[in-house]
């Protein structure tokens, strides 16, 4: 199920800034590490693929080129060559090669050694991204672009003059959303529970994804879920944190029910949501004025919260399908789940293209069930 890896992503950066080349593109990268898959996210720019410096050390760990990532004193980004990367403790995105714009590129500073090295690099989703072949140079490793299998050898050779695959990478191809073609958003709001899996199981058979709105407990409850959601493509939106009705709050009390969720979702995927749905879909010009991301409610109401009922969920869903539909569901419910069985083939079946809200707001010049 490679395909599915791919759906999400390019389009809202290329919609964001005119400095984001035109020929830069959201890829998905996989490797083995240790016995399991690793999926991360690198950008190629013309020509050129970038990685996240933290993906690089996460996939040598454990090799002969491990290294570690700290932060020095005048600021710039340390590495040390044969030491294993800890994840904790190397928080130096938010301060290092920043600039105004999401998509702007800066400089990065990285010290190997005695040697002070200035690196182009984007900054995206609070990430630093660099040339891989930048970073392979500093830890002395050699890399080789496979155009036949699209894949990235990070190799070299040992004392006895043996190459050595220190690690690949599966570079898989971009899959775009097809405006010529229908397309509806599901939408799941309330969530994750133990029936999210089973809603995940059924858009991986059809190559399909969806958009979770998360709210505070269950969210932190099941970050595998969440993890498991942005791996597969699909997306998470922010329900707010406790699920208040975000129109009797003050102004902190607002941007705290977001942002609290916006850090517990960052925390588990490395990604931060786009879009939020305020509970109960309830909103006014003050809640839009103290939320800094889009806002998005729904066109079509299952009610399955109120119904439990598979049949009457999936007929609801039937019977409204429009192209550009936001389809509101909760994936607390098992008949949910059950419902969404039934729904996804009819739907693919009939031409449709499963998207994120994301892919919707990329492809549609009015979203159903916009807010902002
Ligand atoms: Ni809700």
């Amino acid at each position: 199920m490679v395909k599915r890896f791919l759906l999400t992503g390019i389009f809202v950066f290329l919609l964001s800034s005119a400095v984001w080349a035109d020929t830069t593109v959201r890829y998905r990268a996989k490797s083995e590490n240790q016995g399991s898959s690793v999926y991360f996210d690198c950008f190629s720019v013309e020509d050129t693929y970038y990685f996240s410096v933290r993906d690089i050390a996460l996939l040598l760990n454990n090799t002969e080129h491990s290294f570690s990532l700290s932060t020095d004193s005048d600021g710039a980004v340390l590495i040390e060559k044969k030491q294993s990367y800890s994840e904790t403790g190397t928080e130096f995105n938010s301060s290092i090669g920043k600039k105004k714009r999401k998509y702007d590129t800066s400089v990065f500073n990285v010290k190997c050694g005695d040697v002070l090295y200035s690196l182009n690099s984007y900054y995206i989703n609070n990430r630093n991204y660099v040339k891989l072949r930048d970073i392979c140079n500093i830890i002395d490793i050699n890399t080789q672009w496979n155009s036949e299998n699209k894949t990235i050898e990070l190799w070299y050779y040992n004392d006895e003059g043996e190459k050595i695959t220190a690690a690949e990478i599966a570079v898989l191809p971009a899959v775009i959303v097809d405006k010529s073609k229908p397309m509806v958003a599901l939408t799941f709001d309330d969530g994750p529970s133990a029936n999210t899996k089973r809603i995940l199981d059924t858009l991986e058979k059809y190559n399909g994804v969806a958009t979770f709105f998360v709210t505070g407990n269950n969210a932190s409850k099941y970050t595998d879920i969440l993890k498991r959601i942005t791996d597969e493509e699909s997306q998470i939106g922010n329900h707010t944190y406790d699920h208040l009705r975000l129109t009797k709050l003050s102004s902190e009390g607002i941007r705290s029910q977001v942002n609290r969720i916006q850090e517990i979702v960052y925390s588990a995927t490395g990604v931060y949501p786009t879009v939020l749905r305020p509970p109960y879909g309830e909103y006014n010009s003050f809640v839009k004025s103290n939320v800094s991301i889009k806002m998005l409610n729904w066109n079509v109401d299952t009610l399955d919260w109120k119904t439990r009922n598979a049949e009457s969920t999936y007929n609801e869903v039937m019977n409204t399908l429009a192209d550009g539909n936001v389809i509101l569901m909760h994936d607390l419910y098992s008949q949910t789940a059950d419902a969404v069985e039934k729904i996804v083939p009819t739907i693919v079946e009939k031409g449709y293209q499963l998207v994120t809200v994301d892919q919707l707001f990329y492809a549609k010049d009015n979203v159903k069930g916009r807010i902002k």
